[in-house]
Formats: C-alpha cells, sequence, structure tokens
C-alpha cells in the first residue's frame, strides 16, 4: 500500500486476510533476549556486566574513545519509496540479517548522562543485536562497533506513547497518518514504541477487526507497537474475543467510550461488565471518559441555536461533562476491582477527580492529553474557521490558560503518570467536512512527533519536572502499567536498545513545514521547544542519525504484552482479599463483626460504638454482641477507604485481650444499645468521634 494515498478512505479497509505474525528474530522470550556469547543469562535482567565475546577484538572504553566506525553501508535512506523498496516480508528478521553481519549491530553510546526513571548516571551503553548488554564504566567490549559520543548530551529510554490512531476509519473518513507516516513521526520526536487502538465497528468481530489492524501494521510500522482493543458493543461473543486476544494475541488492554452516543458508546451496566471481565483476564480497562448523553443533547440545542462553528464542539462539552464520565468510571471499575487507564485527560476537574480517588487507593492511571501541555483550546474560537477547527478534538482542549500549567504540576506529582498524544491527524479538507455542522468536523489532533520536545520544554527546562520523572511520564510508567517494562521504558542489561540521545541545548520550532505527519498543518506552529532528540536508536538500530531520519517500513515490531502486570495487579490481588464479603456467622460461635470485616475495616471498628464523645482507646473490653441483620456497613461501602468519615464514625478500635491498646484486630457490635448511623442522624447526634487521646497516647506537648 502506498503511504501517499490515505486521503481514499478506501485505503482504511484493505482487503482482510489471515493474520501473519512475524517472527521475533531477536529471541523467543518476551523480552527478545537471545542468550549469546556475553552470557548464559536468560531474560532476567542481570546487573551490568563486562565479559566479552572472544569472536572481536576487544576496545577497553576506559582509554581514549576510539574513533567512530562510520555507519554501515547498509543503512537505508529516510522516507523509502514504500512499494520499492519495503523490505521482503517486512519483518525486522530479514532486515536483521543483513543488519546483523555489519557493525552497525554494535554499538556503544559514551560519555552520556543516562537518565532512568530512578537514576541520573555518568555511563555508557554497550548495545548488541538490539538489545543493551552493558551499562557501566569501563567497559570492555568488542571492536567493529558504532561509537556515538553523547557527551553534553541525555541518553534515555525511548518514549512510549500510549494513544495514537494511525488510519483510523472515523466520522466518515480516515485519519490521515497511516502506520508508516505516523510511526515515522513518532521516531522523529523520539519515540519507538506506540499503542493504537483497534476501533471494531458496533457487531464485528474483535479477531478481525485486530487482524485488519495487525495487518495495517506489521506492513508499515517504522518503530514498535502495540494494540489496545475497544469494545464497541457488548455480548457473549465480545466476551470470548477478548479472552481469545487475551490468550492468543499479546492484547492486554480493551477501551470503552462513554461518548460517541450511538457509534461507540456502551452503557453503564456494559460498563460494569466489560470491567468485571477485564479483571478477570488481567486486562488494564481504558476509558474515553466524556457523558455522551449529555453531549448528544448540547450538540442538538447548540446547532438548534444556530451554533455551527468549531467552537460549538468546546461547548457541547464542558469541563464537568469530562469530569462526571471521569468519576462515574472510576466509581464503576471500583465495584468490580478492575484497574482503569482513564485516557487523555483535558481539565483540571477531572484530573482533581482522578488524585482524590488515587488517594483513596483507587488503582486508577491517567495523563494528560499531550497537546494540553503546550497549547488551550482558545483558538476553537478563532474567526477563521481553518484555526479553529484545526483544535477539535475529544475530550476538548480548555479555554482556561492555567491548564498547561497544571498538567506539569500534576505529572510532577504523581496524580497523573503518563502523557498519550491521542494523535489523530485529518487534512484541513477533511476537517472541512464539517464546514457547516460542527459535529461532522473529524476529531482528533497530531502531537506524536512533538509530545517529547513539548514535555521537555514545558516541564523540564521550566524545572518543574526533573529529567527522572520525564523519563517516568514518558516511558517507564507506561511500560510498567501495560507491562512492556523492562523490555521498554529503562536503560538496563537485557532491555530492548530503544534508546534516546537527547540535545538539551538545541531548539526547534514546530511546523507543519518541517514535521513528519502528513497533515498540512501543526497545533503547535511556530511554538519553540528546548531540547530535542539527536540521535534515537530503535531495537539497536540508528533511526535518527545526528537529526537525518533513517527509518524504515516494516521494521518496528508488534510487541506482545502479557496479562496481569504486576506494577498493576499486585495491588488489585491484595485488594481482592481484602474486600471478599463476608457474611455473619449466626450459630453463636461468631465472636462478632470483628470476625467478619474486611481488614481494612478492622482497622476502623470503634470501641466508642457510636457513642459521639468517648475516648477513641477504651480501656475495658467490651463483651462482644451478636450482630443484628441490620448491619450498619453500608451497602457498597468502600473497603480500601478506611479512612472515610463514614466508618471512623462508627468503629474504632477495640483494646486486646490483654487489655492494651489493639493496632491491629478489631472488633464491632451492633447491639441495639448502639444506633446505626441513620439513628444517629435522625436523632441529630454527631456522627464525628471526639478524640481525646491522640495517636500514640496523650501529650502535653503539642500535637
Ligand atoms: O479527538 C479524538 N480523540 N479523536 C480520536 C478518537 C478518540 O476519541 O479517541
Ligand atoms: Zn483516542
Amino acid at each position: 500500500m502506498s503511504s501517499d494515498n490515505n486521503n481514499d478512505s478506501q485505503m482504511c479497509i484493505p482487503g482482510m486476510g489471515e493474520n501473519k505474525p512475524r517472527p521475533r528474530v531477536l529471541g523467543t522470550s518476551f523480552f527478545g533476549y537471545v542468550p549469546d556469547a556475553f552470557s548464559n543469562d536468560g531474560p532476567d535482567f542481570p546487573s551490568a556486566k563486562a565479559t566479552v565475546s572472544s569472536a572481536s577484538p576487544l576496545v577497553n572504553l576506559s582509554g581514549p574513545s576510539p574513533l567512530p566506525v562510520p555507519i554501515a553501508t547498509e543503512t537505508l535512506p529516510d522516507d523509502i519509496n514504500p512499494d520499492s523498496t519495503k523490505f521482503e516480508a517486512n519483518s525486522r528478521g530479514t532486515t536483521e540479517e543483513a543488519f546483523n553481519e555489519s557493525a552497525q549491530n554494535r554499538l556503544i553510546i559514551k560519555n552520556g548522562k543516562v537518565v532512568n526513571s530512578d537514576s541520573v548516571e555518568d555511563v555508557d551503553i554497550y548495545v548488541e543485536d538490539g538489545i543493551i548488554r552493558q551499562v557501566g564504566n569501563n567497559l570492555i567490549i568488542p571492536g567493529g562497533a558504532r561509537v556515538i559520543d553523547a557527551r553534553g548530551r541525555y541518553v534515555f529510554p525511548g518514549g512510549v506513547d500510549t494513544h495514537t490512531h494511525f488510519q483510523l476509519p472515523f466520522m466518515g473518513t480516515c485519519s490521515i497518518d497511516d502506520f508508516y507516516s505516523g510511526t515515522k513521526a513518532a521516531i522523529a520526536g523520539g519515540t519507538t514504541t506506540i499503542m493504537d487502538f483497534v476501533i471494531p465497528q458496533k457487531g464485528q468481530s474483535l479477531i478481525e477487526a485486530y487482524n485488519e489492524w495487525r495487518n495495517w501494521a506489521d506492513e508499515n510500522a517504522c518503530c514498535d507497537y502495540n494494540f489496545h482493543v475497544a469494545v464497541t458493543w457488548w455480548s457473549e461473543q465480545v466476551k470470548e474475543e477478548m479472552a481469545e486476544l487475551v490468550r492468543n494475541h499479546g492484547v492486554n488492554s480493551f477501551k470503552i467510550f462513554m461518548a460517541y452516543k450511538d457509534v461507540f458508546q456502551l452503557n453503564d451496566k456494559e460498563i460494569y461488565e466489560v470491567f468485571e471481565w477485564c479483571k478477570e483476564l488481567g486486562a488494564i480497562a481504558q476509558v474515553h471518559a466524556e457523558n455522551g448523553d449529555i453531549i448528544k443533547e448540547n450538540c442538538q440545542k447548540l446547532l438548534a441555536a444556530g451554533i455551527t462553528g468549531p467552537e460549538g464542539h468546546a461547548l457541547s462539552r464542558p469541563e464537568d461533562v469530562e469530569a462526571e464520565a471521569v468519576n462515574r468510571a472510576c466509581v464503576l471499575a471500583n465495584q468490580v476491582n478492575c484497574p482503569i487507564f482513564i485516557d487523555n485527560l483535558t481539565s483540571k476537574a477531572a484530573t482533581d477527580i482522578v488524585a482524590t480517588l488515587r488517594k483513596q487507593g483507587h488503582q486508577i492511571f491517567s495523563g494528560p492529553l499531550s497537546a494540553a501541555l503546550g497549547i488551550t483550546g482558545l483558538s476553537q474560537w478563532d474567526r477563521d474557521w481553518k484555526a479553529a477547527a484545526a483544535l477539535v478534538c475529544s475530550p476538548p482542549l480548555r479555554v482556561d490558560p492555567d491548564t498547561p500549567d497544571f498538567f506539569i504540576e500534576r505529572l510532577a506529582v504523581n496524580d497523573l503518570q503518563t502523557t498519550g498524544t491521542d494523535h489523530c491527524t485529518f487534512s484541513s479538507a477533511q476537517k472541512a467536512l464539517g464546514k457547516d455542522d460542527f459535529t461532522k468536523i473529524p476529531n482528533g489532533v497530531n502531537g506524536v512527533e512533538e509530545r517529547l520536545m513539548l514535555l521537555w520544554d514545558r516541564g523540564v527546562v521550566t524545572e518543574k519536572l526533573t529529567p527522572s520523572r520525564f523519563v517516568a511520564v514518558t516511558s517507564t510508567n507506561a511500560a510498567k502499567i501495560f507491562n512492556l517494562y523492562p523490555k521498554k521504558g529503562v536503560i538496563s542489561v537485557g532491555s530492548d536498545a530503544d534508546i534516546v540521545i537527547w540535545n538539551p541545548n538545541k531548539s526547534k520550532v514546530i511546523s507543519a513545514q518541517t514535521h513528519h505527519s502528513k497533515c498540512d498543518f501543526n497545533i503547535f506552529e511556530g511554538m519553540e521547544c528546548h531540547g530535542a532528540p539527536e540521535y534515537v536508536i530503535l531495537g539497536g538500530r540508528v533511526v535518527v542519525d545526528e537529526e537525518e531520519m533513517k527509518v524504515v517500513q516494516g521494521y518496528g515490531q508488534f510487541v506482545p504484552t502479557d496479562p496481569f502486570p504486576a506494577y498493576v495487579y499486585d495491588t488489585i490481588k491484595v485488594r481482592e482479599e481484602d474486600r471478599k464479603p463476608k457474611g455473619v456467622n449466626r450459630d453463636g460461635t461468631s465472636s462478632g463483626l470483628g470476625d467478619v470485616l474486611p481488614p481494612q475495616l478492622k482497622a476502623t471498628v470503634p470501641a466508642n460504638n457510636g457513642e459521639a464523645s468517648v475516648p477513641a482507646i477504651t480501656p475495658e473490653p467490651k463483651e462482644q454482641v451478636s450482630p443484628t441483620p441490620q448491619s450498619p456497613v453500608p451497602n457498597g461501602a468502600d473497603y480500601s477507604t478506611p479512612t472515610r468519615s463514614y466508618h471512623a464514625s462508627h468503629f474504632t478500635r477495640a483494646p486486646t485481650v490483654s487489655g492494651g491498646r489493639n493496632m491491629q484486630d478489631t472488633t464491632f457490635s451492633l447491639s441495639s444499645d448502639y444506633p446505626s448511623p441513620a439513628d444517629l442522624e435522625a436523632s441529630g447526634r454527631r456522627t464525628a468521634i471526639k478524640v481525646r487521646g491522640p495517636p500514640g497516647g496523650q501529650s502535653t506537648g503539642l500535637w
């Protein structure tokens, strides 16, 4: 397929065919690790070591830098004509044969400042066969390797963009960047792995859609990629196909839409069931969080009032429409203990909900739309229709001028963990489909090339983010959440050699004249960013070489992901145990609710038993009373949030058997002596515990 034909929406729907997964040439394990002359180590990421291959002369890197070895001759030119020079079988394997014969499969990056999410070190990196083999000082390595001097540069893991839409059939057209131009743009900006979305039509088989997307990407992607699969309708078939995708197709995340009514949107019951199923499968549930029902109503009213321009899009989707959906998604996910990833926030209100619920223990991950780090949505009110329509995306960019800084600050403190671009570009001509009706303007903006530069410029240059936090946000956290880590998202022995050499002193002015997207405009046009990639290395191959593009169509690999990422599911498993509901034992042997409450609630069981002003720690053990059927544990009580005032009002710790302070166990009484919360409310009695003694005992000093 020519990568230049994508204006034609037909090109989005190529003939299907069997999915032909490409062999992974760099090994068969999940991490693509090939035991080699260096060691017998498997994929468990040993620390850097200085053993060497006997096949090559040795170079001791502690000595003076060897002269750079010229790049091997099979390096391919930028922008290869896809039809004439695409590698046969489009496999990195085919490419790799030639690649491995040359010195280009050996690379040393010297003198750089190597930044991981948890460290900054002045160390060298040795790469062979696409894998990082050594990290450290005074490395002893084989000769014949290319040396890149990274003095004065930062060296960090290639970016992982969690959210792109290349050649997406959408709103009567197809996004203009396909898997060739889109991934090329990604690489130009320092991103080496993208995660795109398979979005089946309602009623379409998920597997069939997955195979379509795989074919598009396998043929064309210049960087590595993975897929989230959208659940746009709900049935037994969909459930089975989700399981099949997890078991046999390397998918570990599913996306639901709360917006796009009548197209992709699911209702709450369906969402609940999808979340429940995702949790069973060990998958991450992703959410487009906007209230589609409200939006539909708003759109109709705005159009009826004669507002047909791009500002209507923003007006139809105010901040609280995003915030409401974020909250609802979190509530639904929490009922079934499913981890969720909320895509591309654009508002402060939605962010505050995420931050609050995360502090309460909800397993939520999220981040701002990358575009929202660099610009606001004010231009949607521009008199120039084209400029206004360029910004139309969902959720919309907000007009509040503080929003970009707000997002950087929230990323800095881990209220938010990643930033994805939602790169979904439509040309001016495509945007003009909505010339007379804003609801027909194809939604989407660019960002895959600009994401790292924006975050560096707005975050690191301003000293709001450390370089390590920048790495966490641009690659490590995404890799951990989606189970790509430590293959991706870290500079470490055994990891893929996906590496960016970043020049903090270089400035770049973003422009459609120079960007790599096929879109005829760039929403960041004219913006100057300080800091830019100078070299980008993908699987050991230098694909941006002193800013010269050397991408290869089809060189990108599909990266399968396993379910149950430990980073996410370890907590889910603990919560699952803690939240198991237990019935009341009424055979007379029960010692009270202390036996049946989940552990988090035990920590809050009262000593005061509902008396508003008794000390929190009572010296006398109180006789346990068999619970009555009218349990005061509220329906839907959030066992994960022991500090909620409801629980704190009615439960405190009982003393231990010996009468000492009990910091672990709990007791609980439901005798009719003790009023229920409703009783307390009704009688107007206080429900808050008056703490006479602070934790740790009474003190006369300050507390
Ligand atoms: O505006 C956007 N985000 N377009 C792409 C489709 C979607 O909502 O993710
Ligand atoms: Zn999207």
